[in-house]
């Protein structure tokens, strides 16, 4: 089987140093990959690379065997690579499902102004529901989106990624400013995921790693330092003595 997602040699600097040292990294369909690594050590680059939201100095990015090095961010999301929204993107006076109807909408390239009348769309209502129950959201479907917890609009941020039928779905810390409490929730949605979708996490909260993750990768200073399986990178050398440096993680990983 080809891979789904292919990163080869991917390198960008910042004033000299290499943020993004060339990273290569390929994903399966149906891969469980969280990517970790120290504060600063390049993840949310590699990601705005990888979307398009950046622009490489070099290397490549091929999607389902299409190189998409030259599209940019919308084309990307258009060929299947999709990373999950921003909650400071949600609209506090619309409800989940007035959202994802509308991401469905928009996948689908269907007018702004048919917007109103989803509702009596019985193919969009049905693909709303069934994505809004994957997430757990069912029951907040008609909720505005204000009123929601904040560990639930960020499900919904998952929910919208999902609307747009990814091959590739990237997850920025999808846990980060969730309360402990409530982040079983966002793992129990993430184990409903579909099993053919390959998905790359980038999370700090190790639990949520070792509980989610088949395999991971280390980055640290813009390198790829571990690539293997979550049983043996608490045990790598290389990868504790990254995080030696990183107050904040040095306990968790340890
Ligand atoms: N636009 C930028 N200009 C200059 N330096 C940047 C820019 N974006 C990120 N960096 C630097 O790149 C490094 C990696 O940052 P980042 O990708 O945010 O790391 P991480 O997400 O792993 O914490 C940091 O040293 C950061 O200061
Ligand atoms: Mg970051």
């Amino acid at each position: 089987m080809s891979p789904v997602f292919e990163v080869e040699d991917l390198r960008r600097n910042f004033g000299g140093l290499a943020v993004t040292n060339n990273v290569s990294i390929t994903l399966d369909k149906g891969d469980r990959v969280a990517l970790i690594g120290p504060n600063g050590a390049g993840k949310t680059t590699f990601v705005n690379l990888v979307t398009g939201n950046l622009k490489p100095h070099s290397g490549s990015v091929r999607l389902d065997g299409v190189d998409v090095t030259r599209f940019n961010a919308m084309q990307r999301v258009r060929a299947g690579l999709v990373r999950s929204f921003q909650v400071t993107r949600l609209f506090f006076d619309m409800t989940p499902e007035e959202h994802v109807a509308l991401a469905i909408l928009q996948r689908e390239g269907r007018s702004g102004r048919m917007f109103g009348g989803y509702a009596r769309m019985p193919e969009v209502m049905m693909e709303v529901d069934d994505i809004l129950s994957t997430l757990g959201l069912l029951a907040l479907a008609r909720k505005k989106v204000g009123e929601i917890a904040y560990g639930q609009q960020r499900l919904l941020e998952i929910a919208l990624a999902l609307a747009l039928k990814p091959k590739v779905l990237l997850l920025d810390e999808p846990a980060a400013g969730v309360p402990q409490s409530d982040t079983a929730r966002i793992e129990r949605a993430l184990a409903k995921l579909p099993a053919d979708l390959a998905v790359l996490m980038i999370e700090h909260d190790m639990d949520l790693v070792f509980r989610f993750a088949k395999r991971v990768i280390v980055l640290s200073a813009g390198t790829v330092i571990f690539d293997g399986s979550p049983a043996d990178v608490t045990r790598d050398a290389q990868v504790r003595e990254a995080y030696l440096g990183s107050y904040a993680n040095a306990g968790s990983i340890a």
